[in-house]
């Protein structure tokens, strides 16, 4: 099979799949130069994508909203996904999509409607932001000086990678020897960090902020197990100092899914733990995947297929 080639990762780029060691794009791509460029992340989970349609359309909003459009179609795309992760041959894997500005068609020219858009994909194996250690003894977070860029500057809604103030936000944490980050907006409103939504509980209920951040898939997916399990839960305005005095804090992504906090600046929660509701969710969450919750089967193509026997 063509995994040993591939076993370290697939891409597609300009029209071709190649190992990902070999994929790369002109250092002129505005994609590049000014982060002109729009993504999404869904994960593999044994052999099955997890909530794929919904990445896809989440994907095919960020392009609009950036006025991008590469000339593969949905069901291209989507054919595409699968078949990077069938030439890895992985059963777990991080799946990224990114459509990016390209360059422009005239030398010189300054304008976003004269650059060739196109598309990337690739899978890589499997990815979590924040290490499984990390995540079992509970994850240090700390709160940014940074704030967050403002959303009537960039909405957040649509998945980037203008990630300044995140990465600054991720350079404090690291110099105070904390694992992680979350940025609060200008006005003192908690929002999001590096690559992840943010919850709290208080008093058994649950709360994650309605401003600053990414309609992240995880936490949708958090949002429903809340209602299923009949935990009381919103999405709401999120002042600071509800976070540092929360009960509880856990954080949602594609590439880890629930993650636990143990502590918060110097706030110690609970027992330094994972909390009792936070650990009710993860388990849930990982629980639903192994009985296919939302799961779309990763098609392997015959000649893959043959190619591995
Ligand atoms: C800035 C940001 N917020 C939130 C998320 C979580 O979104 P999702 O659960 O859809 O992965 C991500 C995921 O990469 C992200 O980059």
């Amino acid at each position: 099979m063509q995994s040993s080639n591939f076993a370290d990762g697939a891409a597609y780029v300009g029209g071709r799949f190649v190992p990902i060691q070999e994929a790369a794009i002109p250092v002129t791509d505005w994609g590049f130069t000014r982060s002109d460029a729009v993504y999404d992340v869904v994960h593999v989970f044994h052999a099955g994508f997890f909530r794929l349609d919904d990445h896809l359309d989440r994907f095919h909003r960020s392009m609009q909203a950036r006025r991008l459009a590469p000339k593969e179609n949905r069901v291209q795309i989507e054919e595409i996904l699968h078949r990077c992760v069938a030439l890895t041959g992985l059963r777990d894997s991080y799946v990224a999509m990114v459509a990016l500005r390209g360059r422009p068609r005239i030398a010189g020219s300054r304008r976003p409607a004269d650059c060739d858009n196109h598309f990337i994909a690739y899978a890589l194996p499997w990815v979590d932001v924040i290490s499984p250690e990390v995540q079992a003894r509970g994850a240090h977070l700390w709160i940014a000086g940074v704030p967050r860029v403002p959303d009537a500057c960039f909405d957040p809604t649509v998945k980037n990678y203008q990630w300044g103030d995140l990465t600054t936000g991720l350079l404090e944490a690291h110099d105070h020897g904390f694992d992680t980050a979350i940025l609060c907006d200008a006005e003192g409103f908690v929002t999001e960090g590096p690559g992840f939504n943010v919850f709290i509980v208080k008093d058994g209920r649950v709360l994650t902020p309605d401003r600053g951040s990414l309609h992240g898939i995880t936490r949708a997916s958090v949002l429903e197990l809340c209602l299923s399990l009949g935990i009381e839960a919103a999405v709401a305005p999120l002042p600071r100092a509800l976070l540092e005095d929360a009960d509880e804090v856990f954080l949602a992504t594609t590439a880890g899914g629930v993650m636990p906090v143990a502590r918060v600046g110097r706030r110690i929660l609970g027992n330094d733990r994972p909390g009792p509701l936070s650990m009710q969710l993860k388990d849930a969450y990982w629980r639903k995947h192994e009985e296919g919750w939302h799961r779309t089967p990763v098609r392997v193509l015959a000649e893959e297929r043959a190619g591995s026997l």
